[in-house]
């Protein structure tokens, strides 16, 4: 994964006149501050989203941002479409055009979207590897059976990438309604897991993504991520 941290010495000299061996004497004399906090060392970190001062001016102050918002059927999960509203299209932010989304739903999906201008947080949330729960209800055309929650947690071979699906926990609610716990998100995965008993998802709602549940949050409303749930999803 690449890296958006770099040194000190190097962010000044690239936004300013001063050259990388000037900023030991701007450190000493206390000209440069970190988030508020004068700098120390020529090694201290500059991230994407560090405020950087110098001499009083403001070098750089671009916020995280991290939102959950509820997409309702009819909304593409994009940040532009010539046809369809996007889930962009929802949101009042004032920094929404750097916004991207972790981990798509399909057109008539509703439910939880997370969206960010944050990558490596979105990079961590979506990779399989990291265990996050992805949790959506489900409504589908034909019975549901015990066999599919046997399958699930097996995993579901799928030849057009020759992956088999990781294990899935399925909760059966009702005769056709149930409650899939996924820890991936391949392409239309929901959709082609229950494609492999040719049963037709009728409609698909997600529910939360790791500690962030879309609660009661209104269709087409947003709301930002709390300090909690940014901990819970590892940010630091
Ligand atoms: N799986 C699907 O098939 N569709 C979605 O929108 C999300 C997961």
């Amino acid at each position: 994964m690449k890296s958006s941290t770099t040194r000190l010495d190097r962010f000044i000299s690239k936004h300013s006149a001063f050259s990388m061996a000037d900023v030991r004497l701007l450190i000493a004399q206390g000209r440069i501050l970190l988030d508020n906090v004068t700098a120390r060392s020529i090694h201290e970190p500059v991230t994407k989203f560090t405020r950087v001062d110098l001499d009083g001016v403001c070098l750089r102050n671009a916020a995280s941002v991290y939102l959950a918002l509820h997409k309702p059927a009819g909304v593409v999960s994009a940040t532009k479409d010539s046809k369809h509203p996007t889930v962009l299209d929802l949101l009042q932010h004032p920094q929404k055009e750097e916004l991207h989304i972790a981990g798509r739903l399909d057109f008539n999906t509703t439910g939880l979207v997370l969206l960010t201008n944050d990558g490596k947080w979105s990079r961590s949330l979506s990779s399989p590897e990291s265990r996050v729960a992805k949790v959506y209800e489900v409504c589908v055309a034909k019975p549901l059976t015990e066999q599919y929650i046997t399958v699930f947690r097996a995993g579901i071979y799928f030849a057009h990438e020759n992956i088999t699906t990781l294990p899935a926990q399925l909760e059966i609610l009702s005769k056709y309604r149930c409650r899939l716990s996924l820890v991936e998100g391949k392409y239309h995965q929901v959709k082609r897991m229950f494609g492999y008993f040719e049963n037709k998802v009728l409609s698909l709602h997600r529910v939360s993504v790791g500690p962030v549940s879309l609660g009661k949050l209104q269709p087409g409303a947003s709301r930002r991520l709390t300090a909690l749930e940014l901990a819970q999803t590892g940010y630091k």
